[in-house]
This record gives structure tokens, C-alpha cells and sequence, in this order.
């Protein structure tokens, strides 16, 4: 059986992985870490083992490798976008010496090695309808910057040293159980939480701006497929694009507004996540992935919005 250690565990989608993989290959199997406990996670921590890893200390992270004999890691530790462009140097270090040091560990210890990357991957200059998986890759934030570097670091360790990494480049992902940690999609997610409180959202991001979204549950089955994918069909290995859905605000709302009808939106524009979300593509080709490794989401916008509703009603207590 497989022993995964995933790193950046209490973010938005680790803590939310960690506990499918746990379903699938055991919970003594798969050893969640982060750089520091936070609130609110101790149902994840109890449920397996846990511990205290920096990505950016070698030492920590190759000593917690050993100890559970760990033969694939998931990082997920990474500052992303718009937390980026407020400390970009700290972008910088976490998202590639941090992922250095996860590669150097897969090079000396033959791990697998799974690295998202994300629509943030592109630019202005990249063709923004049906983006295609091998085009012009010229993001304006440093998290894009240290996206499209670590696509190509994991293809170089990949070919220099047989390590075997993998990735997708994941859209905005909208979740429930842990809020986004700081990029430019997260009003997908803070909307529904308005919706139900309030009845009402104020969205940064302008009317009329197309990104790639996904719900939660698709991105982990992307995980998981992918890592247990056969490496013979793998021709991109790293950076697969991937998306379900590619909507905007008014989108959004209107399928809100199918179960909450008094549901109102307006506006209040951030120019600096409005500029990132420019930048990115209005929606991916994912033919890639699908012929290559069979992905094929499940849920779009309806059944999306759906199941969202439902499960954060219930979390927040609301009937
Ligand atoms: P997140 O911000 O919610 O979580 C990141 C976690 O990493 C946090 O718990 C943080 O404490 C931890 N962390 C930060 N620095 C660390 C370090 N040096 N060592 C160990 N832990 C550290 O992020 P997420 O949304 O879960 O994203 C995970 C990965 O998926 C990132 O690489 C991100 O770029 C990628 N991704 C996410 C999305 C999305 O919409 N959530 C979309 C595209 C790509
Ligand atoms: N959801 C991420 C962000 O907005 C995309 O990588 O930063």
C-alpha cells in the first residue's frame, strides 16, 4: 500500500484530501502535514497521523519521509495568488525552494511526486478561449511565475533524474469545508456563504469575467487518478490542463438564485485581483487529460451550486 505524506494539509483542498485518501489507502497510510497547526482541523489531525513539516526545512521533511517510509508526496504547501502579490518574495520561497526541497527528496528517496499547478499558469497573451494544453505562458503575478517554473522543474526532474511527477493545472476550486486561502477565485466560494447568511454578495471580481472553476470532490478524484494513472499513456505528465465548469459572477448567481430566488449581487471591483482575473484564460481544453488518463468530472454549474448549498446550509446550521 501506498504511504503519502501531504504537505500543506490544512489548506482548502488538503483538508479535504487527506481524509478521501484515508477512505481509499488506509488511514495509518497517509501522513498530513503543515507548516503549523490552525483552528478548526483537529477532526483531520486525530484521524491519522500528523505532523509539523516545512517544505522549506530539508531536514524536517526528509526525517518525517523516513519515519513513515513515505513513497509519494502531494504538496500542497504554496501561497497563492493574490496572497502572492502582497509578499511576493515569500511566494517565491515557499513555492519553488520549498518545492525544490520535495523534489531533491524524490530524487534521493524515489518518491513520487505530485505538484499542482493552476490556470495561473497563463497570461494575457495566451489564447483565452479553450486554452490549449501546450501554449504561450506569460503570467503578470509572481504566483503564476512560480507556477509555470515548477511545470517545468518537475518536467526537468522528471527527465534528468526519472522522478516521477505529476500534476494538473487546477481552476478555481469551490469547496465548503475549508475557506480558499488567499487567491483570486475565492469569491466562488465566499458567494455561497453570503447567499445563504445574508441573501447578498458583493463580488470583487466584475460582471462578465470567465474563469475555469471546479467543485471539490472532482479535483480530488482528479488527484487520485493521476498519481494511479499508467505511466506509459502519461505523455505531459506535469501540468495537465483540467477544469468542469467555466462561468461568470452573474452566472453564478443566477443558479444561486434557482434555490435562494430573493438572492441579490452587485459590485465592488478589487483592480488587483480584477487584473489577475483578466489575465487568465475564460476556459481550458482539457482534451489532454481526458484522452490521457480518463478525467471526466461530474459535477457542472447546477449540480455544483446544488450540493454546495446543501452541505454549507447544514454546516452553517441553517435549515
Ligand atoms: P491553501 O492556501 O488553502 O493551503 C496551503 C497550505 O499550505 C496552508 O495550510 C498553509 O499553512 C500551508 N503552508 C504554507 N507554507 C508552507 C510551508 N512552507 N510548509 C508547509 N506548509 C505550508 O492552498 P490550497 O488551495 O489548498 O492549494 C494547494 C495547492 O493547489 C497549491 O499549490 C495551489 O497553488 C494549488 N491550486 C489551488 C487552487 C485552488 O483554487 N484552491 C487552484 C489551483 C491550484
Ligand atoms: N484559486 C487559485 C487562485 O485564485 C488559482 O490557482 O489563486
Amino acid at each position: 500500500m501506498r504511504k503519502i505524506l501531504v504537505t500543506g494539509a490544512l489548506g482548502q483542498i488538503g483538508s479535504e484530501l487527506v481524509l478521501r485518501l484515508r477512505e481509499v489507502y488506509g488511514k495509518d497510510n497517509i501522513i498530513a502535514s503543515n507548516r503549523r497547526i490552525k483552528e478548526g482541523h483537529m477532526n483531520l489531525i486525530e484521524s491519522g497521523p500528523f505532523e509539523i513539516v516545512d517544505i522549506n526545512n530539508m531536514d524536517q521533511m526528509s526525517k518525517v519521509v523516513g519515519k513513515y517510509k513515505v513513497d509519494t508526496i502531494i504538496n500542497l504547501a504554496a501561497i497563492l495568488s493574490a496572497k502572492g502579490e502582497k509578499d511576493p518574495s515569500s511566494c517565491w520561497n515557499i513555492n519553488m525552494n520549498g518545492l525544490i526541497n520535495v523534489l531533491e527528496l524524490g530524487r534521493a528517496k524515489d518518491l513520487q511526486i505530485f505538484n499542482p499547478s493552476s490556470i495561473a499558469a497563463f497570461g494575457s497573451s495566451t489564447p483565452p478561449d479553450k486554452t490549449p494544453q501546450d501554449t504561450i505562458q506569460r503570467p503578470t503575478t509572481m504566483y503564476g511565475v512560480t507556477k509555470v517554473a515548477g511545470e517545468l522543474l518537475c518536467d526537468y526532474y522528471f527527465k534528468k533524474y526519472g522522478v516521477d511527477t505529476r500534476g494538473v493545472r487546477f481552476p478555481g476550486l469551490i469547496s465548503y469545508e475549508t475557506l480558499p486561502g488567499g487567491g483570486t477565485t475565492d469569491y466562488a466560494v465566499h458567494i455561497f456563504y453570503k447567499a445563504i447568511q445574508h441573501k447578498r454578495y458583493t463580488s470583487y471580481i466584475d460582471k462578465g469575467t470567465y474563469m475555469d472553476m471546479m467543485y471539490m470532490p472532482d479535483a480530488l478524484e482528479a488527484i487520485i487518478k493521476l498519481i494511479e494513472a499508467d505511466p506509459s499513456r502519461l505523455e505531459h505528465r506535469n501540468a495537465f490542463n483540467v477544469t468542469a465548469m467555466s462561468f461568470e459572477p452573474e452566472e453564478l448567481a443566477a443558479s444561486i438564485r434557482k434555490h435562494i430566488p430573493d438572492f441579490e449581487l452587485d459590485y465592488d471591483v478589487d483592480p488587483v485581483r480584477q487584473e489577475i482575473a483578466e489575465s487568465w484564460p475564460n476556459s481550458l481544453d482539457d482534451s489532454v487529460a481526458r484522452e490521457e488518463w480518463d478525467w471526466n468530472p461530474k459535477y457542472d454549474l447546477d449540480t455544483m451550486v446544488k450540493d454546495m448549498l446543501e452541505k454549507l446550509k447544514d454546516k452553517l446550521g441553517e435549515i
